[in-house]
């Protein structure tokens, strides 16, 4: 768990790594590939970890070094499963599917499991890839999946939220082996998904049309390995902003691809960030009040969902109602019971959360449910007044890389400690007095450390409950 002293605005540089949403589906990709593939800038991530294992269970030699250069291998061809036990702690994992079937013509992948930011299916994965020719069956919790070579075909891949990123990898990557010419419309425009088309494009595929919804793939025979660089981490960066804001600090972040990040940068100038940018670095202050928002999480380039926890937390201290609606994860709001423990003031409405802003927080104990609501939590923890605690931080360590050692040099005050009862600090922890109280007077809560009875007892609150 982090504990948390909050209320130290942020001040310095940083830099932002490699992107664990494009990193996952290129190295499955490397499956696909009769030779050894080079990746740079590959984050160090728990998620990249357990992928690396499910790669390894698959026949692939996987090497690793510090600098972030990883190096991908086929040395046994004939494995086509991936596990229950390794799948299950990273849906990302069903982004074997597709080259495993492109390229082994066989696939046998646990189907991933239930996930708490909301409904999850991968129907448009199997309907993309069925309709390349493979024969699917889910028994027992596994998608098992063969086929002959693949062939080539028209598909359309939009769904109830519109597109699929991951979906749009697997098949993807499967049409770039098939025989003959495969049209995918609907397809994702996230920039991961170019990056992977890059990628393919490197090993010899012929794809037209990244980056737009409509993709134009005209099989190969065969795939070779490529040195390919991930492009860098917009989520991670829009995170790194947020806490320079949400601690009215002064940041310089490099490494930050605009052009990945022009939706959020307008929402973040509108709430009255100050963002300017030279070159791959943007320097972040905040001159004046917070201004509240009207925010929509959409499919690239809409402002991505993964951004809609911290933008909340940042809301939250906004002069005003703001409402923040999630269009790709509608029930994707776990963290809004959290912040509220926190003192934020927000209702849930459906695939909505309505935020009255806040003059300040203050520090609590909270729990991360997944790990974009794990980093809205540390913002608001950085921005509250007190201390913090913030438990399963294992969520965090799935998509950033040492987060709290990035914002410890920035001038934050986090640690990472073991969860337990001991480590509490004082300040989250009843006093003698208050556990004292509770035991005296079961039918009258104490009143918390920080107000006195006397005006407990002259709020309306009180005396409605009484
Ligand atoms: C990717 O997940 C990202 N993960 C997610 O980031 C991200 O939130 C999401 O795209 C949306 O941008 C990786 O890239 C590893 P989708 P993915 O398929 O591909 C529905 C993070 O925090 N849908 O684009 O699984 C689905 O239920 C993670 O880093 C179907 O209905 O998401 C959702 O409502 C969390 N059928 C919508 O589409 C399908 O077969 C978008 O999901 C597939 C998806």
């Amino acid at each position: 768990m982090f504990t948390i002293r909050g209320g130290k605005p942020l001040r310095g540089i940083t830099a932002v790594g490699g992107a664990k949403n494009a990193a996952l589906p290129i190295m499955a990709a490397a499956l696909a590939a009769d030779s050894a593939s080079v990746l740079h800038q590959v984050p160090d991530l728990s998620d990249v970890t357990t992928l690396s294992q499910v790669l390894m269970s698959l026949g692939m030699l996987v090497e690793r070094r510090v600098d972030g250069t990883m190096r991908l291998e086929v040395i046994n061809a004939q494995p086509c499963l991936a596990d229950y036990e390794l799948v299950r702690r990273m849906r990302a994992s069903v982004c074997v599917l597709g080259p495993l079937l492109a390229r082994r013509q066989r696939a046998c992948v646990s189907l991933p499991g239930g996930c708490n930011i909301g409904h999850r299916p991968i129907d448009l994965h199997l309907k993309g890839l069925a309709a390349l020719g493979a024969e699917i069956t889910i028994e027992r919790g596994y998608v098992f999946a063969q086929a002959g070579r693949l062939k080539g075909t028209d598909i359309y891949l939009g769904g109830p939220c519109g597109s699929t990123v991951t979906g749009t990898c697997n098949v993807m990557t499967a049409a770039a082996l098939a025989q003959g010419v495969t049209v995918i419309s609907a397809a994702a425009c996230e920039p991961e998904v170019v990056n992977l088309g890059q990628y393919l494009n490197a090993m010899g595929a012929k794809i037209e049309g990244l980056g737009t919804p409509l993709l134009r793939i005209d099989g190969v025979d065969q795939l070779r390995g490529a040195e390919h660089t991930i492009i860098p981490d917009r989520i991670e960066a829009v995170t790194l902003i947020i806490a320079g804001a949400i601690t009215r600090g002064r940041l310089r972040i490099s490494g930050v691809c605009l052009e990945h990040l022009a939706g959020v940068l307008d929402v973040l100038r509108s709430i009255g960030v100050r963002i300017e940018a030279q070159g791959t670095t943007v320097a972040v202050s905040v001159p004046e009040a917070l201004r509240p928002s009207d925010i929509t999480a959409l499919p690239y380039p809409g402002i991505p969902t993964d951004v809609q926890a911290q933008l909340t937390a940042l809301l939250c201290l906004a002069d005003g109602i703001s409402v923040v609606t999630d269009k790709v994860f509608p029930d994707r709001f776990l963290h809004i019971p959290e912040l509220c423990r926190m003192g934020a003031r927000i209702r849930r409405e459906g695939a909505s959360g309505i935020i009255s802003g806040v003059p300040k927080l203050s520090g609590s104990c909270v729990m991360a449910s997944d790990l974009r609501a794990s980093a809205a939590l540390l913002l608001a923890g950085l921005a509250a007044d007190g201390e913090s605690v913030i438990r399963r931080i294992y969520h965090l360590d799935r998509g950033y890389e040492r987060l709290e050692r990035k914002l410890n040099m920035l001038g934050a005050d986090i640690s990472r400690v073991t969860d337990a009862p001991a480590h509490l600090p004082s300040s989250l922890q009843p006093s003698p007095e208050e556990m004292q109280q509770v035991n005296n007077d079961v039918c009258e809560p104490p009143p918390p450390k920080f107000l006195k009875l006397a005006d407990v007892k002259s709020s309306t609150s009180y005396n409605i409950l009484n």
